[in-house]
């Protein structure tokens, strides 16, 4: 299961390298590593950025995504999200229910995982958010090939 996972993860984020090859537009690299993200894997159910607002640096503004759908905006501190917004650390969640603070968006989503984004010059400029209606779904390798796809879109794209 974890090997097809990597497996896929690599095949993705090739894919997503060659379609946002060139293009510097903030949104269209966002829109376009949810899109592939989301459509790749079974254990997606909502996949998404929230950006950082420049007018509010501390809330989290909805950006876009794929799935139902989503809060428009997330104070930082609040919910998964937040948390890792503040930390500015991959927030793995197995139980949301069992998350203190945790902002249910769409009631059908059991666990989670969120990464923070950063710009070439490591700010923090957005969180991914990876949302599946199972529990306990995103492990080690999703926390890994995320940062990594991240990291290449963002910090050195
Ligand atoms: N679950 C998130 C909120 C965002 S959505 O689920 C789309 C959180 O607690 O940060």
């Amino acid at each position: 299961m974890t090997v097809n996972k990597a497996a896929r993860y690599a095949e993705v984020s090739k894919e997503i390298a060659t379609v946002i090859e060139g293009e510097g537009n903030l949104i269209a690299r966002m829109a376009t590593v949810s899109n592939i993200l989301h459509h790749a894997f079974d254990h997606y159910f909502w996949t998404g950025f929230y950006v950082v607002d420049p007018e509010k640096p501390d809330e989290l503004v909805i950006g876009p995504y794929q799935g139902s759908l989503g809060c428009l905006r997330i104070p930082f501190g609040k919910g998964v999200c937040g948390k890792a917004a503040t930390t500015c650390e991959t927030q793995i969640v197995d139980d949301v229910h069992a998350f203190p603070g945790h902002i249910a968006c769409d009631a059908r989503s059991e666990s989670e995982i969120v990464a923070p984004v950063f710009n070439s010059a490591g700010e923090l400029i957005a969180v991914l958010d990876v949302d599946s209606d199972r529990t306990a779904q995103f492990d080690e390798t999703d926390r890994a090939e995320l940062e990594a796809i991240l990291n290449s879109s963002f910090a050195r794209g």
